[in-house]
């Protein structure tokens, strides 16, 4: 049977004849007879703000074209009912498989039942999406340990650890701020607690001081990891908490952009040279990195994101061909329904000098992206 066509017919109609006349199980893609041609996979992002989902969007594009399936990527433009519209598509026009990073992880559960009712596998990118029944599997990095592996980096920085986990010199009090990402992404909050939980005993003894006092995910959090919104936030908490001679020695931020916007308001406000603060970070941008070998910025969390692409495209390929894909972890992703079959990849840390050693030689920049701060 040929899905595209029943595809026209709109959503209800391709669910009621799939019921009727396919045989397929819940949650197996296409039919037996589907040849990779016939096949699309429908791959919805959040946004093109950050490079990094760029990236995301274009590698899980390659690879599945490379195995001859049909593609149809969207981007959202971080906007809730753009993504949430672009879904419907997806479905309305007949993919066979979809593969979703959301924007707010609770906001998707209309178009997943949608899904479900149209026998159509979905694949949580990076992103898991909360409170719905219709989400088959999980592909992400270990989130938990991106947070743990960014309080490291900030301590390492500090000097108060080294970076192989012995005790360091330094022996404190440092003043600190926190940020976290947006409170409705499910990986900000696994993100915060892994910090936390490495930054506590530190806050405890006062090795560090968080001088704003707030340390809470909902104080500390910025909505859509805006730039602009952390860039603002530093310069309020410098104005409130840093007026009377005080010095911020180190910042928690969860995400490259965050610490560039971060890192322009220490600038504005005369931070320079060895007193920078530790500013921590996420996801290797290419700007941060350049920031990282300059010096300006102390580290960042490196996911390698053609690596989670192919975890995917693996995903993807077993639902078609009637599979269940291979997860790693049964137990950490619960949405809030049920617990979601995951594959977690590990992440690693970067600081300046694993620039060469881990981005370059792999090839996930060159040299010369490097020395410019753009990539391509
Ligand atoms: C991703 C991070 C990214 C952040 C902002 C999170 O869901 O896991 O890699 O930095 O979103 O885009």
């Amino acid at each position: 049977m040929n899905r595209r066509v029943l595809a026209a017919l709109g959503s209800a109609v391709l669910a009621l004849s799939m019921a009727a006349c396919s045989g397929d199980g819940a949650g197996s893609g296409g039919n037996d007879s589907d040849q990779p041609g016939d096949l699309t996979i429908g791959v919805s992002m959040p946004t093109q703000t950050s490079e990094r989902w760029i990236a995301d969007g274009n590698s899980v594009k390659e690879k599945l074209e490379a195995k001859g399936y049909q593609v149809d990527l969207q981007y959202a433009g971080d906007d809730i009912p753009t993504q949430s519209q672009q879904v419907d598509q997806m479905i309305t026009r007949g993919a066979d498989v979809l593969i979703i990073a959301a924007i707010d992880g609770t906001a998707l559960s209309g178009q997943l039942q949608a899904a479900a009712d149209a026998d159509i596998p979905v694949i949580a990118y990076d992103r898991l999406i909360r409170d719905s029944p219709n989400v088959d599997f999980y592909v992400s990095f270990d989130n938990y340990k991106v947070g743990v592996a960014q309080a490291t980096a900030l301590l390492v920085g500090l000097g108060v650890q080294t970076k192989d986990g012995a005790k360091g010199e330094a022996k404190g009090p440092f003043n600190i701020e926190l940020f976290a990402g947006s409170l409705d992404d499910n990986n900000a909050h696994f993100f915060f607690d892994g910090a936390m939980d490495t930054l506590k005993p530190f806050i405890d003894d006062g090795t560090l001081k968080v001088t704003s006092g707030q340390t809470s995910i909902e104080q500390v959090a910025i909505l859509r990891w805006q730039q602009e919104a952390a860039q603002k936030r530093m310069e309020d908490l410098l104005t409130s908490s840093y007026n009377s001679g005080t010095k911020v020695d180190g910042v928690l931020s969860p995400y490259d952009g965050l610490s560039r916007g971060i890192i322009t308001a220490l600038q504005n406000a005369g931070y320079k040279g060895a007193d920078f603060p530790v500013v921590t970070g996420q996801d290797a941008e290419i700007a941060s990195v350049k920031l990282i070998d300059d010096g300006v910025q102390s580290s960042t969390i490196f996911k390698d994101t053609r690596l989670l692409a192919e975890q995917a495209v693996i995903a993807a390929e077993a639902f078609l061909t009637d599979k269940t894909p291979e997860a790693n972890d049964t137990e950490t992703y619960n949405n809030g329904v049920k617990v979601v079959p995951s594959y977690l990849l590990p992440v690693q840390t970067v600081y300046k000098d694993d620039i060469k050693p881990v981005l370059i030689d792999s090839g996930y920049f060159t040299a010369e992206e490097v020395a410019a701060g753009q990539a391509g």
